[in-house]
Order: structure tokens, then sequence, then C-alpha cells
């Protein structure tokens, strides 16, 4: 059951020996009693003679020391450096972690990002002594506007969901100041999942559209679905299976004919910077997703940004403190009583801002259109190589993802899961499984612009051994991975009884850990 595939690439798995295949102990099972990892000059200050403990209140102090581990260190930098090894990352694989936009972090931002100025200004410091962050804030601003198309633009929110939140909640403050209280957000079925969340979030209720057979929204179903009730139309553009919405301007027609707003789900804007402005096709609101759009290392909940932006008529209701430039002078000033108030701490995650800044001031008007152009080029250069292989559901001309289907392989004993598994072996983290959920074992995949035609050739090769193994060898599939520390994982178990803390043994002896985990 080992992997044996050569793909014809200059790429060869032998089995076992992998770089992920060797498994690091626990840094409690390193230790031995008495080493350190550090040493202390001499003290020269007096001591009591009771040691420092005097100094410490008695129900303060621990009965027994803690258990930590005792390693040099050596052993301490080697175990760490072992597990990062271990890791995927942006930095070391593909990956075509579908709707995530996992492309490459250039490393001037991180140097640029850590400069004093930036990383240890403190929220509380007057405007006066830092200009500098506010100036770039304030510019930032004023070129989302221009890239989104619109007149206000808030940098609050700490992530896309927090953007549609806070969108919502600036359309329900609208809606109301023109006496009105609206209480439906109408969604395609092909929209982020975070969409219907975060309306129903803000109180309202959700209604669902239907995609047509071409994975567009189904413009007779929208005609049933719009009333005067609608407060929001929410489009997430490019759409879950990567397409371009084409009929934008006959659904703000219809959305607006019944004095509703429409929101673009703008988190996909890598694919659309230059080509499209949402402010141009009629949205009122859009949010986008820094961290995915201007790189940004993000993961796991962040850290990132879901800047919004707005229409004129919406700006009264823009998030405050306002930032205001006077002179050359920036400062903080107070939102109008209309405004919905402050959605974020401080002014928001600055060193997502930072990055942000940098990669649109780096590339120019000119580099954001290219970015785009090349995420779509690279996308639809995977999906006409793979789909030989494997069914693509719609197969049109997609934006900067598509969405392949593993139902033929399913046939065969091979699902979606085991071929994101067995990818693993071929040195790719796997694309995106099992969403959007209108499509059967799909296999979401974001190849983003930064890969090279070497490295989309690397993967589609892999992917095509797979669809290959399913037909002649389905079991080195199901059981993948097969090079990695740990195998298969009962991955419910592994959810609902994660055993991650190490506790010593009753008898001193063997330490029981988080190796032990679920079983295969
Ligand atoms: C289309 C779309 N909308 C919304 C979101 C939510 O963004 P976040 O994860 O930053 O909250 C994502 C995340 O990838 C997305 O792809």
């Amino acid at each position: 059951m080992k992997p044996t595939a050569d793909l014809g690439t200059g790429y060869k798995l032998v089995p076992g020996t992998g770089p992920h295949r060797a498994s690091e102990p626990l840094i409690f099972e390193r230790s031995v009693s008495g080493r350190r990892g550090f040493s202390l000059p001499p003290l020269d200050v007096p001591m009591p003679p009771a040691g420092v403990t005097a100094w410490i209140p008695a129900e303060r102090l621990r009965a027994a020391p803690a258990a930590l581990p005792e390693v040099s260190e050596r052993e301490l930098v080697q175990h760490f450096m072992k597990l990062a090894h271990q890791n995927f990352s942006v930095e070391t694989n593909f990956y075509p972690l579908g709707s995530c936009t996992m492309k490459y972090n250039p490393r001037i931002h991180e140097e640029l990002t850590a400069l004093p100025g930036f990383s240890t200004a403190h929220p509380y410091e007057p405007d006066a002594a830092v200009q500098g962050t506010l100036q770039l804030l304030g510019e930032l601003g004023q070129w989302l506007g221009d890239i989104l198309g619109m007149d206000g633009v808030t940098l609050q929110p700490a992530a896309g969901a927090h953007g549609e939140f806070t969108g919502l909640l600036m359309a329900r403050a609208y809606h109301e100041a023109q006496g009105r209280s609206r209480k439906k957000v109408v969604v395609p079925d092909s929209s982020h999942g975070t969409n219907p969340a975060s309306a129903a979030l803000c109180g309202y209720e959700v209604v669902e559209v239907r995609s047509n057979a071409r994975g567009r929204v189904d413009l007779a179903a929208l005609h049933r679905a719009v009333d005067q009730d609608t407060a929001v139309f929410m489009l997430t553009n490019p759409n879950t299976l990567g397409l371009f919405e084409e009929e934008i301007l006959e659904i703000s027609r219809l959305v607006h004919g019944v004095g509703g707003l429409m929101y673009l789900d703008g988190a996909n804007m890598n694919a659309l910077l230059g080509l499209f402005r949402p402010g141009d096709m009629g949205f009122d609101i859009t949010h986008v997703n820094i961290h995915k759009t201007f790189s940004i290392p993000h993961g796991s909940g962040g850290p990132g940004g879901g800047p919004v932006g707005v229409k004129r008529h919406l700006v009264p209701f823009l998030p405050g403190p306002l930032l205001k430039k006077e002179g050359q002078a920036y400062r903080w000033v107070e939102a109008p009583p209309s405004s919905i108030g402050r959605v974020r701490a401080f002014a928001g995650n600055i060193g997502a801002m930072v990055r942000a800044y940098l990669y649109i001031k780096t590339l120019g008007a000119e580099g954001l259109r290219h970015v785009a152009e090349h995420a779509i080029l690279n996308a639809n250069y995977l999906k006409a190589r793979l789909k030989t292989a494997y069914t693509v559901p719609v197969d049109e001309p997609c934006m900067h993802e598509f969405v392949a289907s593993a139902v033929e392989q399913k046939r065969l004993g091979v699902k979606a899961l085991d071929i994101a598994k067995r990818l693993l072996d071929y040195g790719c983290y796997a694309p995106t499984i099992y969403f959007p959920l209108i499509v059967e074992e799909a296999l979401m995949i974001e190849p983003s612009e930064t890969e090279s035609r070497q490295a989309l050739d690397q993967f589609a090769d892999a992917l095509l051994a797979i669809a290959q193994e399913a037909k002649t060898n389905p079991g080195q599939v199901q059981m993948a991975p097969h090079t990695l520390p740990v195998e298969r994982l009962d991955e419910v178990r592994a959810a609902r009884e994660p055993n991650l803390r190490w506790r010593p043994s009753p008898d001193g002896a063997r330490p029981q850990g988080a190796l032990q985990g679920p079983g295969p």
C-alpha cells in the first residue's frame, strides 16, 4: 500500500522517505530531569534569606513545581523546527484551498510591517504621534474606494464575515432611516456560507434562491423571491462555483425596483481587480477580504481584514470614529449620530492593513489587473487539464477557481476525502472538499496567481495519477496518507474527543500524550 508513483515531472515518491515521514516525540518525551535550556547571570540584587518565595503570598505559591519539560536549547530548537517542517504551508507546498486564496506573501511585506513605527505603536498614542500610520490608513481607504468604486470605506472589520455583519447593520440603519423595517435578505444557493449566517446574525430572515443549470442565479426564481420586504440581496461574485454572475445589471434593476439594497460579497476580489468595480454595477455595499486579495498570511481564523465600501447614500451610517485629513494632518473625529457605531476596537488589524497597502502600492493599477488575469488563467489551465479525469459540473470558463467533482471516482469507491488525503502523499495540500454544498463530492480548486506553470503541472499530474490509482488500486487512495507521521484518523472522534493535553503517567514512567490520539 505504499506510494511508488513516478509522475514524469521530475517528481517521484519513494515510500516512507518523504520529508513528512519521521514522527517527532512530544517535548515532554524528550525531557531529561535536570537538563536546562537557559542560563542566567549571577543575581546582582539582595536576596531575602528565605529566597524569592518570601515575597510571594503563600496562597499564590505552587504546592509542587510545575511538570515542565526539561530540555537543552538545542533540543528545544530541534523539536520545534522538526514540527514546523511537518507542516504544509504556502511557503513549502502547492496550496489550492478553494475559496481561501492561499497565495504567496511577499517577504518584504513582513519586514516593513515589523518596522517599530507600526509594530510597537500603542493604540492610545495621540494622533500627532502616529501620523505615518494614519496617513497609511487614510490612503488605503481611498485606494480601496477607487478599487471597489465606492464613496466611503471603513477599515474596521477584522474579517470578511465581520465585514458582512457591518455592511448589513448599515443596510438596516439605512432602511430604518427611511422609516421602513424590512425583514428579508435574499441569497443564492451558491453564495458563501457566511452570507446567510451574517444575515441571520443581524436578525434577518434568509431567503435562498436556487442556481440555474449554468450555476448562476436563476432570474425567474429571484423574481419570485424579491418583494417589498427585501432589505438586501447578497451576491457572492465570482460565486462559489468560481463563475462570474453575468446578470448583475438585471438583478440590480429588480432589487432596486423594490427599494432593496445590493450587497456584493467581494471576498473574491482577487479575481476582479482592475476588471470589475462593484460600485459601477449597481452594488450599494461591498466588503473585500484584504487577506485573500492583497496577500497577508492568514488561516485558522485570522489575522485579516474585511473593509467595507458603501455608496454615497450609505456613508452617514459608516462605523466611527472617522479618519479626517485636515491640511497635511490626519485625525480621528466622531461619526455623526446616524453611524452604526464602532464595530472593532481601535483602528482594526493594522498589521493586515500595512501589508494590503504595500501590496497595492508595489503593484499599482496595472499590476493589480495582472493579478486577476493570472489568477483566472491559472484556474482555467488547471480545469482544462483535469476535466479529462474529473467531472466539472459547469464546464464554462471560470474565474480564479473552479469546482470539480469526484462522482466518477466515487463509483469506484474513492471519495473526494480520499483524494484530498492522497494528495498529501504527493506533496500538495488538498483543495477544499464538500464545498460548495450544491456539488456532490466537490473538489474546490484555487491555484492563485502566484504559482508557476511547473507547479500547476505537478499538481495536475498528481490528481491525474490519483484518478488512475482509483481505477487500478483504489485501496491505496482509500488508505492515504501513507507518508505522513499520522495516517488516516477517525476525524469524527478526533473532533469530538480531542486528546490534546499531556499528563504525567501515574507511575512517572511513560507520559500520556497527544500522539496516542484517535487511531486509524
Ligand atoms: C466568498 C467568501 N465570502 C466570505 C468569506 C468569509 O471571510 P472570512 O473568513 O475572512 O470571515 C470567505 C472566506 O474565504 C469567502 O471566500
